[in-house]
């Protein structure tokens, strides 16, 4: 009986050099590996003349989630809404949803050690009429929040230009637009990690058919969104219209079409050298349970194996939205079992220093980048049945390392890749424990 799959993956630059540790990449680092959204709340629109709901999150539930496991927090707010559009735009840069930025989300923030994402969401909609009318504006007005938010760290404050712009603007109109934002917040503050993603609302596919910014202080990070299959993951909700029933099996084939698009944005990151990460994706309510579940461990499983940090869309809300927690209490114990196993969440809280969450065996590569020879070292924390394999980023597999039932322990195989085109290749370690062996 197989109790557990963990599948863990390096990637190793042959010939190249290692991925330069510029600051965007650092600043990736700080973002850790897991994080959520916190959607509903200052970027609900819907609630007309009562926005902001001061209640729709509580401070300590921030730290709730954070104790959790969660190292980032991504912050939708209407930027372009509750900010003057009146040059210079800089004169309501303290109502009520600052506010809440400000003494709720910053100071839980801070105190948690985890990384903060503003993003500017539910803007007007840009489209390649509009934008050259709305770019003083939104110039204008990241400069005014630049300098709002000037005092906060810049090691773990992050600034999103836009959420999902959409189809009627093109990629590469939206590049003259963003890039103009992004001179206009350098010459205001050279330091801040910026975040940038393609059209077609941050899919994956447009960013990896993008070109990156320019940006003298090399601080930028990608993002991009996956919500595919669509009919799977927005089944049900009362303001999508789809029926329930679609269902998603993990492997298979529309897995096996997310990875592909994953490969591609993988070798972009690459090729361009820049830090990306998965800013958005979550899975409906509605989906029945082991569609949800096989769907969030695909995700999280292929954020892993590329090393991309995920943010999950969202948290709370279990009607009508993604939520992962059974009830409406944010706390660990509610927790919907496989969503808390494949997000590697933990309970801090009564688990006295574990704060990491680990959920699996060891794999390390030397050196890194490797020329003809490299030795791969793997530890299972238990028994187990190992399949070592490298495989190019195309998922083509071009050797087995290592096969065969393993005792616990740290094991070493060798890699002879002389002979390999000069590359991204990934090392994946797949152990299943046996409980009848
Ligand atoms: C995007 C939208 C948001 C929606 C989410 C999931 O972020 O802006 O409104 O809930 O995707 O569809």
């Amino acid at each position: 009986m197989k109790t557990f799959s963990p599948v863990l993956a390096a990637l190793l630059l042959l010939t190249f050099n290692a991925v330069s540790q510029t600051t965007a990449w650092n600043r990736l680092s700080a973002m850790g590996s897991r994080g959520y959204n916190l959607s509903n709340w200052l970027e609900a629109y819907w609630l007309g003349a009562s926005y902001p709901n001061v209640l729709e999150y509580s401070r300590q539930e921030l730290d709730a989630l954070a104790q959790m496991g969660f190292r980032s927090v991504r912050v939708p707010i209407l930027l372009e809404r509750i900010t003057s559009d009146v040059a210079p735009y800089d004169s309501v840069l303290n109502n009520a949803p600052f506010a809440i930025v400000d003494s709720v989300i910053l100071a839980s923030a801070r105190e948690n050690d985890i990384a903060v994402i503003l993003v500017n969401h539910h803007g007007f909609e840009l489209t390649n009429a509009n934008w050259r009318t709305a770019l003083p504006r939104l110039c204008g007005m990241w400069i005014a929040l630049t300098e709002r938010f000037r005092g906060l760290p810049r090691d773990y404050v992050f600034f999103e230009l836009r959420n999902e712009p959409a189809l009627d603007i093109h990629n590469d109109t939206l590049h003259i637009l963003q890039q103009a934002i992004i001179d206009s917040i350098r010459a205001h503050d050279a330091e801040r990690t910026l975040i940038v993603g393609a059209n077609w609302w941050n899919a994956g596919w447009s960013l990896a058919d993008s070109r990156p910014y320019n940006d003298a202080a090399d601080n930028i990070i990608y993002t991009f969104h996956n919500y595919d299959p669509y009919e799977f993951t927005h089944q049900g909700f009362s303001w999508t219209g789809l029926p329930t029933g679609p269902t998603f099996a993990y492997p298979g084939k529309a897995a096996d079409d997310i990875r592909a698009m994953f490969l591609r944005v993988k070798d972009w990151s690459l090729l361009h050298q820049v830090p990306v990460f998965l800013g958005e994706f979550g899975v409906s309510w509605f989906a029945d349970e082991a569609s949800r579940c096989a769907y969030i461990a695909c995700l999280t499983d292929l954020c892993e194996v590329f090393d991309f940090p995920w943010i999950y869309w969202d948290v709370k809300h279990g009607h009508d939205a993604f939520g992962i927690f059974s009830g409406s209490s944010v706390r660990y114990s509610d927790l919907i079992p496989c969503f808390r196993n494949a997000m590697g969440l933990v309970d801090t809280v009564s688990t006295a220093g574990h704060t990491a969450a680990p959920r699996s065996v060891a794999l390390d590569v030397f050196p890194d980048p490797v020329s003809d020879l490299a030795s791969v070292s793997y530890t299972l924390a238990e028994p187990g049945t190992v399949l070592l394999t490298a495989s190019d980023l195309l998922g083509r597999e071009v050797a087995v390392l290592a096969s065969g039932r393993h005792e616990a322990g740290t094991f070493s195989a060798v890699w002879r890749c002389a002979g390999l085109p000069p590359g991204a290749y990934i090392i994946r370690l797949s152990a299943d424990a046996s409980t009848n062996h």
